[in-house]
């Protein structure tokens, strides 16, 4: 899997965690039909494949992760069948919310419009000082299509969403950490994509399945009354007390060595 390259994203294997990296540095990312469909197609591949453990997508080029939509693609003589025809398929943002794998973003530059929503549907945020963050799709006629108005407001509350979403003003960096969309900040973009390779590294030691069903329980829980979040957490619980993965945990600590996990 080294080095291939699908259409507009590299796929790059370090270890168990893939690398997937936007490859359109001189449209600073613009997300166009190809990166929506080689994306979801990345994704898709990675967490079937039984040596990746986690995933970390990046933007290729020096000014940043993405700048969203491409514009120059939006067309608006398009009739509405014919836009929902193009835009139903580019599940491309979705796809993250069935992957099972710990997706991180490593993010720095400008993280605009689409950009910014895929940056939200990643599992965490590892962000560099200097990023620049905005939902500007109002200011264009639109609103964000790519899960933004849904989102946000559950990362980091309605209120503070409703003013990112309203005015379509940029924050950096920091104010991207005070908020909560970004879980931790780095010097500068290489360091960016250093700690989100080193969380992710991290990450896929750990036993899969447990890796899998919290996020699950999590990400699910959101949608859910706390009566049926709990219960899904404690089928999820039950399910990983069987597990081949849990009694190797249980033994190397008895017998004070490293575990060897195998994802079972
Ligand atoms: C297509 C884009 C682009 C975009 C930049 N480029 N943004 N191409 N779509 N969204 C291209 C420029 O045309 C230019 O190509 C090259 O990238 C460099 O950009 P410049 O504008 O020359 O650079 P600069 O002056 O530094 O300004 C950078 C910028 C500005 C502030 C990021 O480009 C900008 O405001 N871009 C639009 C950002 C935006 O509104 N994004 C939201 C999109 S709507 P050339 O060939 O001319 O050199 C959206 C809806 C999501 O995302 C829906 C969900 C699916």
């Amino acid at each position: 899997m080294t080095g291939i390259k699908e259409k507009s994203i590299l796929i790059e294997q370090r270890g168990a965690v893939a690398l997937l990296t936007l490859n359109r540095a001189k449209a600073l990312n613009a997300i166009n039909d190809s990166i929506r469909h080689g994306l979801s197609e990345a994704l898709r591949n990675v967490d079937e494949d039984p040596a990746v453990g986690a995933i970390v997508i990046v933007g290729a080029g020096e000014r940043g992760f993405s700048v969203g939509a491409d514009i120059k693609e939006i067309r608006s003589h398009d009739s509405p069948i014919a836009t929902r025809r193009r835009l139903i398929p580019t599940s491309w943002i979705e796809v993250l919310d069935s992957t099972r794998k710990p997706v991180i973003a490593a993010i720095h530059g400008f993280c605009l419009g689409g950009g910014m929503e895929l940056a939200l549907a990643c599992d965490l945020r590892v962000v560099a000082i200097g990023s620049e963050f905005a939902l500007p799709e109002t200011t264009l006629g639109l609103i964000p299509g790519g899960g933004g108005t849904q989102r946000l407001p559950r990362l980091i509350g309605l209120s503070r969403a409703l003013d990112l979403l309203l005015t379509g003003e940029r924050i950096d960096a920091d104010e991207a950490f005070r908020i909560g969309i970004a879980n931790r900040l780095a010097e500068s973009s290489s360091e960016a994509l250093a700690e989100a390779l080193r969380i992710a590294e991290v990450l896929s030691t750990r036993p899969r399945a447990a890796i899998s069903y919290v996020k699950e329980a999590a990400r699910a829980g959101l949608d859910m009354d706390l009566a049926s979040g709990l219960k899904l957490e404690k089928s999820l619980f039950a399910l990983l007390t069987s597990s081949p993965d849990r009694a190797e945990a249980a033994a190397a600590f008895r017998d004070k060595r490293k575990p060897i996990f195998t994802g079972a």
